[in-house]
């Protein structure tokens, strides 16, 4: 196991994900394959699509994970699948009633307890790396009652199961997060896909712009497939036009 080393932690950064990118792209001592950032505080943490995560101070999972993966940056979208699977094994040890929402949440009993963020870099010669930012919120009790995501807030704490430390939490995502890049590798998208499909939240109801679609099934793409109203389908990319205004490019 190498996952979680080397570890950086930092009391306070604006983002774990920023860390982790200025450690990859260090010409004299690059971040390697599995290494960790983590920090009991964000000044600036970003979620999916231009949102800000908020955490309290040492109340939350914080980290980033840097990967050299050795498959194409063209299958990078395949990791925020990964990670929330990672995520899900590890929250799922704490409480009962984890589901995953598409494309990488967590929730417990249909409220996010968790986000995952996936970045990119291209650093040259060296390849590309993906950054996987991971926030959990382990012993919040109170949020912030405007919040831009669809589903509301929980946390480990409110969901009654155990509570662990953060830096047990953190590492044992880390562990969890080698694993599903083991298997995978090993057996391909085809399982992992299976396998996020056997713990997504039913009856999930998806929002794109003014549109809703009823959740329905994850496609081999990786696309939402998704019952519109009017009782068609369509398939729902992570990133569609109309989002991507706000979404860096680099996010995936
Ligand atoms: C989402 O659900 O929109 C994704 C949230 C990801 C938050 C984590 S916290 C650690 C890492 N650093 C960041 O700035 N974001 C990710």
């Amino acid at each position: 196991m190498s996952f979680g080393s080397p570890h950086r932690h930092s009391a306070e950064c604006a983002s774990t994900n920023d860390l982790a990118r200025a450690w990859a792209m260090d010409a004299d001592n690059p971040a390697p394959h599995g290494a960790l950032v983590s920090a009991d505080f964000q000044t600036k943490g970003r979620g999916r699509r231009g949102r800000q995560w908020q955490a309290g101070r040492g109340e939350s999972v914080l980290m980033s994970v840097l990967l050299r993966p050795a498959f194409s940056p063209t299958e990078a979208w395949q990791i925020a699948f990964i990670a929330a699977l990672a995520v899900s094994d590890a929250v799922g040890a704490c409480v009962p009633h984890v589901a995953l929402k598409w494309p990488n949440d967590v929730l417990i009993e249909g409220n996010k307890a968790s986000g995952v963020l996936v970045e990119t870099v291209h650093a040259g010669a060296s390849g590309w790396a993906a950054i996987v930012g991971i926030g959990v919120n382990v012993s919040q009790t109170k949020f912030d009652p405007n919040t831009a995501y669809q589903m509301p807030p929980t946390s480990l704490r409110l969901s009654g199961g155990q509570v662990p430390t953060v830096s047990v939490l953190t590492e044992q995502i880390a562990r969890a997060l080698e694993l599903r890049l083991a298997q995978h590798a090993m057996q391909g998208w085809k399982h992992t896909r299976a396998d996020w499909q056997a713990r997504m939240a039913p009856g999930i109801v998806l929002q794109r712009g003014p549109e809703q679609g009823l959740f329905v099934d994850l496609e081999a793409d990786g696309r939402a497939r998704v019952r519109l109203p009017s009782g068609t389908f369509a398939c729902w990319a992570t990133v569609d036009a109309e989002e991507s205004a706000n979404t860096p490019p680099n996010q995936v």
